[in-house]
């Protein structure tokens, strides 16, 4: 059996996490700074590195003890070298390094998406591949075609914004705060997703990207506009129409990948993957179109160490283990993390 620690602190969680095999997880701690940043409107890069500073030894210590186990136990520590906002991923990068000289165990280097679509593996060990995952968080937006284990390959992608990024400036403008994700989708469940149509960039009928700024940009102008007007808003139903939009887009593109790369599998992954509505429409529509979906239960979706310590297992099968001249890369691609 092999324990792996997984340490997450791309953005605003300090996220430990302890798996075994790949597949078990034993324990997944998070230190959430939405307390910290929530004055501000949004994540503050050196808030949150101090914030990291101060939060992830107790974060690793309480992975540790909730999963029974001491550093002695552990056969690797694995953690997310990049995407990110620098500072808080040198924290990160560095705790991981300590704690694998210390230990005298292997360093595992993740790259921040693959440990979001391994929550899929998590979600459903031996899930059958090829699949397609549609992978939406706040930073990306993409569609993966997942080959075999650590053989992935971008398919689709965003043009401008990612969903969970259009998610958050539109809650900011609805005066909905940070973080917005969450937020939106609660106003919404009130409102109707029809009241309104906005505009769904399709990018020609066989394009796999997407674009959510366009969509953003005519919600904010909409409003605007009939506020200048002196006009009222029924918001929950803004909100409805905003969000039907961005799933109808993220669902028919995931369909068309499924489609062109011919595979039964279907998975979801991200923070917005955390989003009802579009849980609940892409599994309909994987249902009626036969084929098996998978997406992980909510607290799997947003940024978490179970995450980063079960695609590190696969990574370390594979033989890639870092060393201690690891640094941490804020625009690591996928591509030159897997160097395909
Ligand atoms: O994966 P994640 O935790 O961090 C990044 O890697 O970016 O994703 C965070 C994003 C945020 O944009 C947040 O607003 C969005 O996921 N999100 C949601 C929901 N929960 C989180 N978006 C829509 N509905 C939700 N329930
Ligand atoms: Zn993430």
């Amino acid at each position: 059996m092999l324990h792996i620690l997984g340490i997450d602190t791309s953005c605003d969680e300090s996220a430990a996490g302890v798996v075994t095999d790949g597949q078990v997880v034993r324990s997944n701690v998070i230190a959430s700074q939405v307390a910290v940043h929530r004055p501000y409107g949004g994540v503050v890069p050196e808030v949150a590195s101090r914030a990291h500073l101060i939060s992830l030894p107790g974060v690793v210590a309480q992975a540790l003890e909730e999963a029974g186990l001491g550093f002695g136990d552990l056969g690797a520590v694995a953690v997310t070298q990049g995407p990110g906002l620098v500072g808080p991923l040198l924290v990160g990068v560095a705790a991981a390094k300590a704690f694998a000289y210390a230990s005298g165990i292997p360093l595992i280097a993740v790259h921040h998406l693959l440990g979001h679509l391994y929550t899929c593996w998590l979600a459903r060990p031996e899930l059958p591949l090829p699949a397609i995952c549609l992978l939406a968080s706040g930073g990306h937006t993409v569609l993966l075609y997942w080959e075999d284990h650590v053989r992935v390959r971008i398919v689709g992608r965003t043009l401008d914004e990612a969903a969970g990024e259009a998610f958050d400036k539109v809650a900011r403008f609805l005066g909905l705060g940070y973080p917005g994700g969450p937020a939106l989708e609660k106003l919404a469940a009130a409102g109707d997703p029809q009241a309104f149509s906005f505009p769904r960039a399709w990018l020609g009928p066989d394009s796999l990207d997407f674009s959510f700024s366009g969509l953003k940009t005519a919600v904010v102008n909409y409003c605007r506009e009939v506020w200048a007007k002196g006009g009222q808003l029924p918001l929950a139903d803004v909100a409805a129409s905003f969000q039907a939009a961005v799933v109808e887009v993220l669902v028919e593109k995931a369909v068309r990948a499924m489609k062109s790369f011919n595979v039964q599998s279907l998975a979801l992954a991200g923070g917005v993957a955390a989003n009802g509505y579009l849980r609940q429409a892409l599994e309909e529509r994987a249902r009626r179109e036969g084929w098996n979906f998978t997406v992980p239960p909510r607290e799997l979706c947003t940024d978490n160490g179970a995450m980063v310590a079960a695609a590190g297992y696969f990574l370390y099968r594979q033989g890639r283990v870092a060393d201690q001249y690891l640094e941490a890369v804020p625009g690591l691609s996928l591509e030159a993390f897997l160097g395909n």
